[in-house]
């Protein structure tokens, strides 16, 4: 980044507080209490794909995570933490994990070649290979393969948020929580809904469920 690119940032900044101000006097004001955001995005790291800006949302609408390839790994305290906070204090009613064709993370793990310590992070994405190389190794185009490798990587994920305990004590007590795993597209900026849409553990493979989570340990 060259000095004068970084020079602009906060003129850049002054400029979007008076196009909102005048648009709306208030904005900045309404925003300062309290947040009540509808939506968990969880997405990928990636510069192209910012949740906020490709559903044309305002700041105070969407909770956000991201990480490489909008992973939902168990043993992650940070994405546990923004999950737990989101569910039952901020109590958004969806949860989105959005992917990105052309995801450098989802080509890392479809490769062969080491990357260094990211290694660890991916190899929680060649998993969701493992789980449907049969489906994946029958694709002979590259593209394609990776393409569809990208969605049943989100359908993963989206899975990965059912499992955990915070979502299913929200669906035990009827807290209205969906789960939704859409598709971004960096080429022309449309998002596609994957149709992964889950409501209740009733999609949940039986060994994932937990019951009486409220009456066992009291969440
Ligand atoms: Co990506």
């Amino acid at each position: 980044m060259d000095a004068n690119f970084y020079d602009t940032l906060l003129d850049k900044n002054k400029e979007w507080v008076k196009e909102k101000i005048d648009s709306n006097p208030d904005f900045f004001e309404k925003l300062r209490e309290v947040q009540n955001p509808p939506i968990l995005w969880i997405g990928c790291s990636d510069s192209r794909v910012s949740a906020n800006q490709i559903i044309g949302e305002d700041p105070g609408e969407i909770f956000v995570h991201r990480n490489i390839a909008n992973m939902v790994i168990h043993t992650d305290i940070n994405m546990l933490s923004v999950l737990d906070y989101a569910v039952n204090v901020l109590k958004v009613r969806h949860i989105i994990v959005c992917g990105h064709y052309n995801c450098g993370g989802m080509k890392a793990a479809m490769s062969n070649e080491p990357v260094g310590i990211i290694d660890n992070w991916i190899r929680h994405i060649k998993d969701v290979y493992r789980f449907n190389n049969v489906e994946l190794d029958a694709i002979e185009d590259e593209t394609e393969r990776l393409n569809t490798y990208t969605e049943l990587n989100i359908r993963e994920q989206v899975y990965n948020l059912a499992k955990t305990y915070i979502v299913q004590a929200a669906w035990e007590k009827k807290q209205f929580l969906h789960l939704h795993g859409w598709i971004y597209n960096i080429g022309n900026g449309l998002i596609k809904d994957l149709g992964y849409n889950l409501e209740d553990n009733n999609d949940l493979t039986s060994v994932y469920k937990l019951n009486g989570l409220r009456k066992n340990i009291g969440y």
